[in-house]
């Protein structure tokens, strides 16, 4: 459970935060919704001042989302890292680099081209996983984002981006190499970038693949 940080707070201190899961009034219901937004920028400037979790505390800035407001493609990473924290945009780090890269090979277009966002939209403190709490309190951003934006194909980006868009346990080997209609658009599961740093080739070939799988989903070539 969070605490309000090392050496406590004085009783006549206020709450750093309003809300969060399993504080305040709702008692972890205030993070069904966000006010209705008429517009990304609306939302952005909503999620700018937002302190529905601990990770308001540390961050630089809210890491909102980048790209085309009208975009037919949504990528959907797991969270800022520090320097998407420091320049406010997601991957803008080398995983970014990996990504522009595949994006504009397998796809054709630079990232103005689609939309890009994150799970949790703070980076958490020394890029661990973002938790259970700090996804439940950001996912009404996300689905804002994907409601405000209508896309036809989202790319997952790893675990976290897919087990909470496909609403699954199963980890991203298992669940990649096809395409999952949700309704509204097709999720495209693939590999975290960083996982392609890491691991290299095949799992770089296999993001090619799915990015292919994306492309064909959204009409752009054969
Ligand atoms: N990793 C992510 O998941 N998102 C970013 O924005 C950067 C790195």
């Amino acid at each position: 459970m969070w605490s309000p940080g090392a050496g406590g707070r004085r009783r006549s201190e206020p709450a750093p935060f309003r809300a969060g899961p399993g504080r305040g009034p709702l008692d972890g219901q205030y993070h069904a919704a966000v006010a209705p937004a008429n517009d990304l920028a609306e939302l952005a400037r909503q999620a700018a001042v937002c302190v529905r979790c601990p990770l308001a505390e540390q961050r630089t800035q809210v890491v909102f989302g980048v790209g085309a407001p009208d975009a037919d493609l949504v990528f959907v990473g797991e969270a800022p890292g520090r320097d998407e924290d420091l320049q406010g945009e997601p991957f803008v780090g080398r995983s970014g680099k990996l990504l522009d890269r595949l994006m504009a090979e397998e796809l054709g277009i630079d990232r103005s081209r689609c939309y890009i966002a994150n799970v949790v939209k703070c980076r958490p403190p020394d890029n661990r996983d973002p938790r259970p709490d700090e996804i439940a309190s950001c996912r009404p951003y996300l689905s804002a984002q994907l409601e405000l934006i209508r896309p036809k194909v989202v790319v997952t980006l790893g675990n976290f981006a897919t087990k909470l868009l496909l609403q699954t346990d199963q980890g991203i080997t298992k669940v990649r190499g096809q395409a999952y209609p949700m309704g509204e658009f097709h999720l495209v599961p693939t590999y975290h970038p960083a996982a392609a740093l890491r691991s290299g080739g095949v799992v770089v070939a296999e993001m090619r693949a799915d990015l292919v799988r994306a492309k064909l989903l959204l009409g752009w070539g054969s």
